[in-house]
């Protein structure tokens, strides 16, 4: 089915971080019947209230952006509640969707879904073909699950829902709490901290070593229009953006930006690393005519702003 600005648009999550850039976006586009709900009037864990929902609303097509999400701390710490509640929102959500005849569905996962020794860039075919990096071995494995339920429902339903599996994002309205927040808005909120507080010296988690692609978070919303938009042959599709560093480099770009002179060390430790290298290979986007387009330097100084105006309440 193609959209059309009259379609009803449910988008799940909309208060995230995906989930708000891809509201701005179909606002802007003029999309008329964008239908949202927060997790407090509506939790997609509740079968019977999702069911209701999309018996209700007559939703034309969804854009799956609500999940539970978090860093490798919170990953390590609750991994009970990162398969349980994960496979619980996809489930409910896309299995709603085919019931209530809902042809085009976008489902967000990420490149956490592939193996930990994947050769790098990362394709989607080397998805299932090896061990998964341990750290968020949970989280994974739901996406994994959600990514497989697409696959059959479009084989035995004749469905059109894509997965796109975005590489690490970054962009206004994170996540700043430092039990949960990814290593991007750590590193903001830790190198801002210590220039308010005068600090000389700082020690980050981990060796600093390894590198991550990071994409701006309009990149992965318009991916989502563009898909959204699209019959395509392929269920699972790569979205990054190309622009890879090391943690430590990371480190010197944030501080520079923050204007900040401080001694900066890591703890060194191993296990904090995570998977040394991840980069998705996004010749598959490209093939239906998908680019990136978003400059990092520019958009990590509109973070940096975003994250020193609500200083006061993050740290309230
Ligand atoms: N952040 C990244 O770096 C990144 C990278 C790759 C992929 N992704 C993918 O992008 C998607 C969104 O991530 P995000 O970073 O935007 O996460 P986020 O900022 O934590 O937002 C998650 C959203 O999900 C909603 N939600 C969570 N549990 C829910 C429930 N039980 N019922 C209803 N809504 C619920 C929350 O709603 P409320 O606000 O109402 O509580 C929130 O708006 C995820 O699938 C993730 O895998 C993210």
């Amino acid at each position: 089915m193609t959209i059309s600005k009259n379609s009803r648009i449910f988008l799940a999550g909309h208060n995230g971080l995906v989930g708000s850039s891809i509201l701005r976006k179909l606002k802007k586009k003029k999309y008329k019947f964008i239908i949202t709900r927060s997790k407090k009037k509506l939790d997609l864990k509740n079968l019977n209230k999702v069911n209701h929902f999309f018996k209700k609303e007559k939703i034309d097509c969804v854009i799956l952006a609500a999940a539970k999400v978090g860093g490798i701390l919170a990953n390590m710490k609750f991994g009970a509640e990162f398969i349980t509640e994960n496979i619980q929102i996809q489930t409910n959500v896309i299995s709603c969707a085919r019931k209530y005849n809902v042809k085009n569905l976008i489902f967000l996962g990420s490149s956490c879904i592939y193996p930990k020794l994947a050769k790098q860039p990362i394709k989607e075919k080397y998805l299932l073909t090896g061990k998964l990096e341990k750290t968020n071995e949970a989280y994974a494995v739901a996406k994994i699950a959600g990514i497989k339920m697409c696959e059959n429902f479009n084989t035995q339903y004749k469905t059109n829902f894509i997965c796109l599996m975005p590489s690490n994002l970054f962009g206004p309205n994170d996540n700043y709490n430092s039990e949960t927040s990814h290593f991007l808005p750590a590193i903001i909120s830790k190198l801002y901290s210590a220039k308010i507080n005068n600090k000389k010296e700082i020690t980050f988690w981990g060796t600093g070593k390894p590198k991550r692609e990071m994409t701006y978070v309009d990149e992965i919303a318009d991916a989502c229009l563009f898909f959204l938009n699209k019959k395509t042959k392929h269920t699972l599709i790569n979205i990054g953006s190309g622009y890879e560093k090391s943690i430590k480099q990371y480190v010197d770009i944030v501080a520079r930006e923050l204007k900040l002179k401080i001694k900066i060390r890591f703890n060194n430790k191993k296990l904090l690393d995570g998977t040394m290298r991840k980069i998705v290979n996004c010749e598959l986007a490209r093939s239906y005519g998908w680019r990136p387009k978003y400059d990092f330097k520019k958009y990590l100084g509109i973070c940096v702003k975003d994250y020193i105006s609500k200083y006061k309440k993050y740290n309230n």
